[in-house]
């Protein structure tokens, strides 16, 4: 049977070779006495990148943000984010449940928020509103199709939220850095914690890192502890983590340039979507379609494996998978598709 191009996602790439070398050699501690050497220099190296004091090493980024959310709000509170921001619709409710808040959500459509959405949600507190705790924004925007923020576009809306901390869901942090020219700590320092994913485009197997200033990192730990989520002798998986962030953020600007190739094919084939090829920065195919679903199912048949975000948005996604042949191989299946 012919090969099946899996672009569901970036978290479908392997660990590479020199990833499992690493592991096989890993110094190990226990982790939950803060013993564990591999993982500590991963958490550092982390802390150093984002241009911030302290870092800790987790099994997932959704529960990075939780941990987040935990530290920077109080039961009951509000967190200005935008709608389809991976917080509020891609983590089962996991907000409500973990860290007993409610979202603001504003339209963030285009990838966007704005500024003055964002200044006005935050004011109606004056109006007997439930106090707003924290912003939260997304970098690159996963469900806008990867749109990344440079560091001043970050910065103008939590000017917005005047006074109150940030976290920024960086799970493709370094999709944006690429894509923006601008460096990682750049693009965190308008936030108050970041987290990015080292198993998404960077290919480790397992794990996520939350940075930020070291109090609040302290108390993190603690949130790790209560979600479960102490690693024990994790330097196995931190090995991994640290040939992702030496080695593998270069390379994301072949994943975006085989995404843009993706997203030409899509909107010349389907231009009743109205998708702008243009939007496609980074690794992130996204667009609306009335029969998404089908379409969807009916590229699986031929060989071109994506995903929908949402009945009516269709998604596909490069990695380190994807070879220059794959996307020609994809383009053929895009470009000669029919409904019949
Ligand atoms: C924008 C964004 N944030 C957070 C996450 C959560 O990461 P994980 O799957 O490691 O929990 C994802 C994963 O797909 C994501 O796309």
């Amino acid at each position: 049977m012919a090969r099946v191009i899996d672009v569901r996602s970036d978290t479908v790439t392997q660990p590479t070779d020199v990833m499992r070398s690493a592991m096989a050699a890993a110094v190990v501690g226990d982790d939950g006495y803060g013993e564990d050497p591999t993982i500590r220099e991963l958490e550092g190296e982390f802390a150093a990148l984002v241009g911030k004091e302290a870092a800790i090493f987790v099994p997932s980024g959704v529960m990075a943000n939780q941990m987040a959310l935990r530290v920077l709000t109080s039961p009951g509170d509000l967190v200005v984010t935008g709608r389809h921001h991976h917080v509020v619709s891609f983590e089962m409710g996991a907000s409500a449940r973990n860290a007993s808040i409610q979202f603001a959500p504003i339209e963030d459509s285009s990838g966007f928020l704005d500024a003055e959405e964002v200044a006005e949600v935050v004011s109606a507190e004056f109006d007997h509103q439930p106090h707003i705790a924290a912003l939260c924004l997304e970098n690159t925007h996963m469900y806008a199709g990867g749109v990344p923020w440079g560091a001043r576009e970050i910065a103008s809306i939590v000017a917005a939220a005047d006074g109150r901390p940030t976290h920024l869901d960086g799970a493709r942090l370094f999709n944006a850095s690429v894509a923006t020219g601008e460096d990682p700590a750049a693009l965190a320092a308008p936030a108050t914690t970041v987290m990015t994913c080292l198993s998404k485009g960077l290919c480790a197997p397992v794990g996520s890192l939350l940075a930020g200033p070291a109090d609040l990192m302290d108390r993190a730990r603690v949130e790790r502890k209560r979600l479960g989520g102490t690693m024990r002798q994790g330097g196995i998986l931190a090995a991994a983590g640290l040939v992702a962030l030496r080695t593998m953020r270069d390379r994301l600007g072949d994943d975006h340039r085989r995404a843009r190739a993706l997203a030409d094919a899509f909107s010349t084939r389907f231009p009743e979507s109205a998708y702008e090829p243009e939007s496609c920065a980074t690794n992130i195919v996204a667009f609306d379609h009335q029969r998404a679903r089908e379409l969807v199912a009916r590229l699986d048949d031929r060989g071109l494996r994506g995903g929908t975000l949402s009945p009516r948005r269709a998604r596909f996604v490069t990695h380190a998978g994807i070879t220059d042949d794959d996307v020609d191989a994809a383009i053929d299946i895009i470009t000669s598709f029919t409904w019949a």
